[in-house]
């Protein structure tokens, strides 16, 4: 079973809180969760493997530690996944970058997939796919299903709000993908949307609504 995270940092709390707001700007929206994207990213990499190696400072060789030859590649669902890329890319500025389009039908309430496009060397590559909203986790289990069609060597998901619902999908249909968000919210309303949540994520990080 992969890892399921709630990251209680004082600073996403606090950042959160802001978002969910429903008097918080677009332009603030847009800024914040690109900074909770950059924490997030802080402790969704922790247990990136590190290797010993030696420097010259000015004053002599420092033996020291380097990360080991890991590379990244951050997909955002479309839309709002896009709010958190350069959150992350602030963290892995190295890293590719994929995307995958897909929308939830509000009827059906099923993930509609009308983009896909990810970096080349996928395979040799450690996958985080980013989406502010985990709801009833179509649209998450669909793109893992999108991107281990390429065979990558591991993925993790990080999200900012969940529900119960869609974790619980999710880590039925991909146990092996660690999960990590700021907050798991009570349950989703009659039209999918997450109670209390902070409304549509898309709508308010491209202020289309
Ligand atoms: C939102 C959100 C997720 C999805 C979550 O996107 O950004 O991708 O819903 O819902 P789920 O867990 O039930 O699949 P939406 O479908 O509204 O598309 P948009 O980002 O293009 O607005
Ligand atoms: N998508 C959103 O943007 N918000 C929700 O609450 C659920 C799905």
């Amino acid at each position: 079973m992969g890892k399921i995270e709630i990251i209680q940092h004082p600073l996403i709390q606090h950042k959160l809180t802001i978002l969910r707001d429903k008097n918080t700007s677009c332009k603030d929206f847009r800024e914040i969760i690109g900074e909770i994207a950059m924490l997030m990213t802080y402790e969704a990499t922790r247990d990136l493997p590190l290797v010993d190696t030696k420097v010259e400072t000015p004053i002599g060789t420092a033996t020291t530690k380097k990360l080991a030859g890991k590379k990244m590649a951050i997909v955002p669902i479309l839309r709002a996944g896009i709010g958190m890329v350069d959150g992350v890319l602030k963290m892995i500025p190295s890293a590719r970058v994929g995307h995958i389009g897909l929308y939830r039908d509000p009827e059906t309430l099923e993930p509609v997939e009308y983009y896909c496009k990810l970096p080349q060397d996928i395979s040799e590559r450690d996958v985080l796919l980013v989406d502010p909203m985990c709801a009833t986790g179509g649209s998450a289990v669909d793109a893992i299903t999108q991107i281990k069609k390429r065979e990558p060597k591991s993925i993790k998901f990080m999200c900012v709000i969940a529900a119960p619902e869609g974790i619980d999908a999710l880590s039925k249909a991909h146990p092996d993908v660690d999960i990590f968000c700021a907050a798991m919210d009570e349950k989703l309303n009659e039209n999918g949307y997450i109670v209390p949540g902070l409304g549509d994520a898309g709508d308010r990080i491209f202020g289309t609504k």
